[in-house]
């Protein structure tokens, strides 16, 4: 990634423009430098001043203004990452049909770095052929017009439509940065199962046996297959401070056991969907439960606690395989640290063909590494040989690595 990228934001005038000013927000803390550049119907939304004291930089919509500059050329031949957030209907139509009747889509017409738009808008304007027909046209010339989130649009209305949330934008702006061919749509047409989190095992109504998982890779892994096309459902284990991803069926899970049941019935489908085509277990699932389940909170009585007693839980990701069905990708995760009898790589070596997967990823965990921070690193082992290292990046990077090989052994 450069060290401070330049980023156009766009703003199209939708009610939703005022979350663009969240989005900066994270943009400009992440250390991008970022000039705005409002519709004129947007700013009938926020004013210049909000995107201007949060950017740092002057806001025009118009390319009329500081003309000696030509900027309606150079801010997007100067830009790493064009992000238009919220992009209406007639956005999309104006960008589809290379129309540059303002500043916004002047840039759009003179950049040649990766373009993300994020869509919002009533569902019926979503759905319609002319928008369908615009949004294929621009994923059609390489640009990534993500999926809208689903749920309460302006006004009592509910469907597909809504503006991703801001944090998830944020993440996949990065992933551009990082890679800007990270997000192809091959993944159309396929449905995929994805864990994440971590499961917790009761020992009485208020306490648990749980882990450290925050669920943060899952949800990177979920939000990059849906914005690739495929079909996702997440299964959710103790996630409670992630936003849903954008286009993504979330389930939510418990316990190990819980969790296998819906990681199951996911992957198995129904007739009208059909099976899965891969599913990846990301999530941190308890290797053991208690024996005994208290149904009172275990009291403090002065003598010693009785030890606890633990049974194994069902281990998903052997049962998955066992039942793959042909052509099915399953992917596993593996924390490791090293010790005495062999380093993380020997580890995941292992683990891979114990478990019998098609695809492992192997985390180094440890000393502030994996979990609950936004980047990742490892190795990701194939059944077939095949090992890759996967440098540091975000968790969306590491996704969109993982999704490669999936794609790459769906053929
Ligand atoms: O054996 P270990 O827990 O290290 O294996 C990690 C991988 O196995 C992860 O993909 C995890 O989701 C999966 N797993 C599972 N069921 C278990 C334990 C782990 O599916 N009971």
């Amino acid at each position: 990634m450069p060290s401070s990228p330049s980023v156009l934001l766009g703003v199209a005038g939708g009610i939703a423009a005022y979350k663009s000013a969240e989005l900066l927000r994270r943009l400009t803390e992440t250390g991008h430098s970022v000039r705005v550049l409002p519709t004129a119907a947007a700013l009938e939304f926020v004013g210049a001043a909000t995107f201007e004291a949060l950017s740092g930089q002057p806001v025009h919509t118009g390319v009329f203004s500081d003309v000696p500059s030509v900027p309606h050329v150079r801010l997007g031949q100067q830009a790493d990452l064009v992000v238009v957030a919220p992009a209406t209907a007639d956005l999309l139509a104006r960008a589809a049909h290379g129309r540059a009747d303002d500043l916004l889509t002047a840039s759009l017409l003179t950049a040649r770095c990766p373009v993300l738009f994020a869509p919002a808008m009533h569902t019926e304007m979503w759905e319609h052929p002319a928008t369908r027909a615009n949004v294929a046209l621009l994923r059609s010339r390489g640009a990534v017009v993500m999926e809208p989130a689903s749920g309460r649009l302006t006004g009592r209305d509910t469907g597909p439509g809504r503006l991703p949330d801001p944090a998830e934008i944020a993440d996949l702006a990065r992933l551009l940065l990082e890679r800007a061919d990270a997000l192809p749509r091959d993944l159309a047409g396929r449905r995929v199962v994805v864990s994440a989190g971590g499961t917790r095992e009761a020992l009485d109504p208020v306490r648990f046996l749980g882990n450290r998982s925050s669920g943060r890779q899952g949800y990177a892994l979920a939000r990059v297959a849906a914005q690739r096309g495929a079909a996702v459902t997440l299964v959710s284990a103790h996630t409670a401070e992630l936003a849903d991803p954008a286009a993504v069926d979330v389930v939510r899970a418990g316990s190990a056991r819980e969790l296998r049941e819906a990681v199951l019935a996911a992957v198995r489908g129904d007739a009208a969907v059909g099976g899965a085509d891969a599913v990846v277990m990301a999530a941190a699932v308890a290797d053991f439960r208690p024996v005994d389940l208290a149904t009172h909170k275990i009291k403090k009585d002065g003598s010693e606690p009785e030890p606890l007693r633990l049974t194994t839980n069902p281990d998903i990701l052997v049962d998955l395989v066992r039942q793959r069905a042909p052509g099915q990708v399953v992917v596993g995760f593996a924390a490791e640290t090293g010790d005495g009898s062999g380093d993380v790589l020997h580890h995941g070596r292992a683990k891979l063909a114990r478990k019998g997967c098609d695809l492992l990823v192997v985390n180094a965990v440890g000393d502030g590494r994996a979990f609950e921070v936004p980047d990742n690193a490892g190795w990701l082992l194939g059944a077939d040989g095949s090992e890759r290292e996967l440098t540091s990046g975000s968790k969306a990077l590491l996704a969109s690595h993982v999704w490669d090989a999936v794609a790459a052994r769906f053929g």
